[in-house]
């Protein structure tokens, strides 16, 4: 059975009460816990993570090598400038998707660029908390792909 980490940066916490006209109304553990269902409809187990500290999330993507077949990842607003997750990205062999509630290319100039996308294989933006799902059958498919 395939197993994805799925990793949450930095105010993802305070989701539900944080700027719910971007973000929505739901809190991380409801949109967590619907992805729980996805990943048991197709098939795969899930974890899931959440700090506010950047070497947290490079110690679990580190960590993910041996235990996981893939990656999700909203880096918040790490995404921006973080080289140090970009590097622990392509540090270890397992595929990663990036994903972001809010549409970041319609949002703030800063926003507009993303230091992940490139050792990404793809990135979901802009869909509120169905992203996540639409990222894990993304990557499922990418997934079965590579076993073929
Ligand atoms: C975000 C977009 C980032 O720009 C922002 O800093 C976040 C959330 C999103 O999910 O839309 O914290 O990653």
């Amino acid at each position: 059975m395939m197993r994805i980490m799925v990793l949450n940066g930095p105010n993802l916490n305070r989701l539900g009460k944080r700027e719910p006209e971007i973000y929505g109304q739901e809190t991380l553990e409801q949109i967590m816990s619907d992805l729980q269902s996805t990943a048991k409809k197709n098939g795969c187990e899930i974890d899931y993570r959440q700090s506010n500290h950047e070497g947290d999330l490079i110690d679990w993507i580190h960590e993910s090598v041996d235990e996981y077949n893939g990656l999700i990842l909203n880096p918040g607003a790490f995404t921006h400038y973080s080289y140090a997750i970009r590097d622990a990205i392509a540090s270890v062999e397992i595929p990663a998707v990036e994903v972001h509630l809010s549409n970041i290319y319609a949002r703030e100039s800063f926003r507009h660029t993303s230091v992940i996308a490139e050792v990404a294989i793809g990135q979901v933006s802009g869909f509120g908390s169905a992203g996540y799902g639409l990222a894990l059958k993304g990557l499922l498919q990418y997934l079965e792909g590579e076993e073929n």
